[in-house]
């Protein structure tokens, strides 16, 4: 079966063709970093234009790579949210015309289940890990990461879900984000922090871990699941704004600001690991799962994985995405989307419209 997905969900136009949810014959994401730059974030009525351009030209381009042509896609896959309100309606726009047009079924996709998709796909060469050449074993403990959304997840089955955690204030990619222009680095911050933080010592300056401890220390019980980034902003900022104060007589350099960046990230991707791997102990996963832009995070993966012998899981399985599905991307659209037809052919046979929906929680199916 061969899928068309399309993802604009924030500000990548993102396509791509997918044959039975594994195997990614063109994965196209035209991005719209540089121009966000400019603003030091996105601007959501800029990147719905910027979208409005690019989409025709990225479906065709999809299908010339896949060297496939509109005739042989069996289904039409596309984002329908959470996401920016204006740039969802590009995709979805398409999606229904296309799938109206071609008479083909139309699979309205959750963003964030999404990203949870993109460790679906057949083991590749380029991958940064050797993957075992198999599908995923449920249950699996899955964190996702990303600029709008942060979730502990129990994934118990296609489409069933518990849900562990999430933040109570901002994402962890978001706190990236908000870092780096405190520290002056350019917009997306992640990959920008990763690369200063490898410069840094994260013992130098010691920033709060929100909600690290999700165990009771008195009745061994536990707590939550739970994370909060929006202390560690607030801690960074006040950091520099009394640096002064509090190191008399110092400047605030490129070592400063490259040690204050190795501890943020420790800070964030400590808690980020610690409640993953504790969580995949307790609910006994098959498969311990990383997904969202944050997943590009080598530092994070270190973490995970020095946890994971810690404490006694080294069997279990641990997946993360290539770098190219972390971030936004219209493959892992395809895969979840060919999932959720195999389940349930029968609810894609009459065409709907796929109406956008910001905010869209991820429900069971
Ligand atoms: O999944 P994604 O592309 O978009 C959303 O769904 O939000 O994630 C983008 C987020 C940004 O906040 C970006 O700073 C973060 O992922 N990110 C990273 C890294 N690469 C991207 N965060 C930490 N380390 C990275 N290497
Ligand atoms: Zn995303």
């Amino acid at each position: 079966m061969i899928i068309l997905g399309i993802e604009t969900s924030c500000d990548e136009t993102a396509t791509a063709v997918v044959k039975d949810g594994r195997e990614v014959l063109s994965n196209v994401v035209a991005s719209q970093i540089i121009l966000h730059r400019k603003t030091g974030g996105v601007v959501p009525e800029v990147a719905a234009r910027e979208h409005s351009v690019k989409i025709v030209p990225v479906i065709n381009e999809a299908l010339k790579k896949a060297k496939a042509k509109l005739a042989q896609i069996d289904a039409i896959a596309v984002t329908k949210g959470p996401g920016l309100q204006t740039s969802l309606l590009v995709g979805t726009n398409a999606a229904q015309t296309l799938a109206l047009v071609l008479k083909k079924p139309l699979i309205p996709v959750n963003h964030i289940e999404g990203h949870m998709y993109a460790n679906w796909l057949k083991a590749d060469a380029r991958l940064r890990q050797a993957q075992p050449d198999r599908m995923p074993d449920f249950p699996i403990a899955v964190l996702t990461a990303s600029g709008g959304h942060n979730e502990l997840i129990l994934w118990k089955d296609h489409g069933r879900y518990q849900f562990l955690g999430s933040t109570l204030d901002d994402a962890a990619g978001e706190a990236f984000d908000k870092v780096a222009r405190l520290l002056g680095l350019s917009y997306p911050g992640g990959p920008a922090i990763e690369q200063m933080a490898k410069k840094g010592r994260h013992e130098k300056y010691l920033l709060p871990i929100p909600l690290l401890k999700p165990w009771n220390p008195k009745n061994g019980k536990p707590l939550n699941f739970n994370f909060s980034f929006s202390g560690i902003k607030t801690a960074v900022l006040y950091f520099l704004r009394d640096f002064h104060k509090n190191f008399p007589g110092e400047k605030i350099t490129k070592q400063t600001k490259a040690d204050l960046a190795a501890s943020f990230q420790y800070s964030v991707c400590e808690v980020l690991s610690e409640k993953l791997v504790l969580a995949a102990k307790k609910y006994r996963v098959k498969e311990i799962h990383l997904a969202g832009g944050v997943s590009a995070n080598d530092y994070l993966l270190k973490l995970v994985q020095e946890k994971i012998e810690a404490l006694g899981l080294r069997g279990i399985p641990l997946r993360y995405p290539p770098l190219s599905l972390c971030t936004d991307n219209a493959a892992m659209i395809a895969i979840a989307g060919y999932h959720q037809f195999k389940k349930h052919p029968e609810r894609y046979r009459r065409w709907k419209p796929v109406i956008p929906s910001p905010n869209l929680p991820i429900k069971n199916w």
